[in-house]
């Protein structure tokens, strides 16, 4: 009995795998099958023929377990005396040693291996030898760190980035895109199914991973790697410019803090300034006596000892690890979530309770969540198309 509990747990995986395999074809975002860059078009050129390959051996195997489960299952049948018996049957015929059947199931193997490699080698060659060529037209540092990505963009020769930025990674479309990718924790893994392969991000190392995205559009990304409480909501998004639209962000994302003139909006600085800004960095913020408002690195309680800079937060289209969108449908700002992100953040992404990590609660009035979204929308130019 327990034997075929198990084999109907098999036979139902048998049946449950294609319908898991279809399942992935779909055009959500983590979707592998929509390639919309040069090296995702050669890694899907490779995985249909690998797939379809993988997918006909795992089918014949699955057929000749169920049909060997069937053939030789145990029967049972009414003796002369009324007791149940089993049905005596010869042992099947026994191949151990066949020395034909070994050659068969040794050479099958290894030539359907190298059929896959005849492929998918040149494919790892060409991608490995572009990173190699020293041909990009521009490259990122990007960091992983419990449970957030941020981006910095150095455009000089001194060792400090011009720009640092999160969720939203900005690049220019129709170019190569050379990605530095270092962890602030533990292991991460950088994935934009429709743009690259996956790269594991490693404390202590620097891997390199090329990136194009053919057209300007935004493309979402998750982290692959098993990182923590949060590791799920883990997300972020790639957002392919056009070369005017790029030098145009470039140029805005340079400029530091302007002042604003609304009232409620300094009053949300002040607020910042008393209870967000041991963590958080805008460029340039001077507290209500005009002196600039320095992180104290040291000070602070996060593991990775850096939360995203909000200099030019407004121009992001996603916030809270890019999970949730920074504008509506209709580009008018998603007030609901940035207050309820502000009043209770482990309500909508995981926190630890002890506030060691992440978006601490912080117990802040109704006022003074007002005054923050005040202050938060005078910080950096709305993407096109937001902000209405
Ligand atoms: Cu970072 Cu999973």
């Amino acid at each position: 009995m327990k034997g075929f509990t198990t084999m109907r747990r098999r036979l139902l995986l048998v049946v449950l795998a294609p319908i898991l395999f279809l399942g992935a074809c779909t055009d959500e975002r983590q979707d592998v099958w929509s390639p919309e860059g040069e090296f995702t078009e050669k890694i899907d050129g490779i995985q249909w023929g690998v797939f379809a390959a993988a997918y006909a051996v795992g089918l014949l195997v699955a057929v000749a377990f169920v049909f060997i489960v069937i053939r030789y299952r145990v029967r049972k049948r009414k003796g002369p005396d009324g007791e149940e018996e089993e049905v005596e049957r010869p042992d099947p015929v026994q191949v151990h040693g066949n020395f034909r059947l070994e050659i068969a199931w040794t050479v099958i193997p290894a030539a359907i291996l190298a059929a896959v490699a005849l492929f998918s080698v040149p494919a790892i060659f060409a991608i490995r030898g572009a990173q190699a060529s020293d041909d990009q037209d521009f490259s990122v540092t990007v960091f992983g760190q419990q449970w957030w990505w941020a981006y910095e963009y150095n455009l000089d020769d001194d060792p400090e980035p011009e720009i640092i930025t999160a969720n939203d990674l900005v690049i220019p479309a129709g170019h190569d895109i050379e990605l530095a990718l270092e962890s602030r924790d533990v292991v991460h893994s950088f994935w934009v199914p429709a743009l690259a392969g996956t790269l594991d991000v490693v404390p202590g190392r620097t891997h390199d991973l090329l990136i194009e995205a053919a057209e300007p559009g935004v493309y979402d990304s998750q982290c692959k790697e098993y990182c923590g409480l949060a590791h799920a909501y883990m997300r972020a998004r790639v957002v392919a410019l056009s070369d005017s639209e790029f030098a145009t962000w470039l140029d805005q994302q340079q400029e530091g803090w302007q002042e604003p003139d609304d009232p409620e909006a300094l009053a949300g600085r002040d607020v910042f300034v008393s209870r967000c800004a041991q963590c958080h960095v805008i460029n340039g913020l001077q507290d209500a006596d005009g002196n600039e408002v320095e992180l104290d690195v040291d000070a602070m309680p996060l593991l990775s000892k850096h939360a995203p800079n909000l200099t030019h937060l407004m121009s992001r289209g996603v916030f809270a690890s890019g999970l949730l969108p920074l504008y509506d449908e209709d580009g008018n700002l998603n007030r609901p979530d940035l207050e309820q992100w502000l009043r209770n953040p482990s309500s909508l992404v995981p926190q630890r309770p002890d506030n060691e990590q992440g978006m601490p609660d912080l117990g802040l009035t109704e006022g003074e969540i007002d005054q923050l979204v005040a202050f938060l929308q005078t910080l950096g130019e709305p993407p096109p198309g937001a902000g209405g």
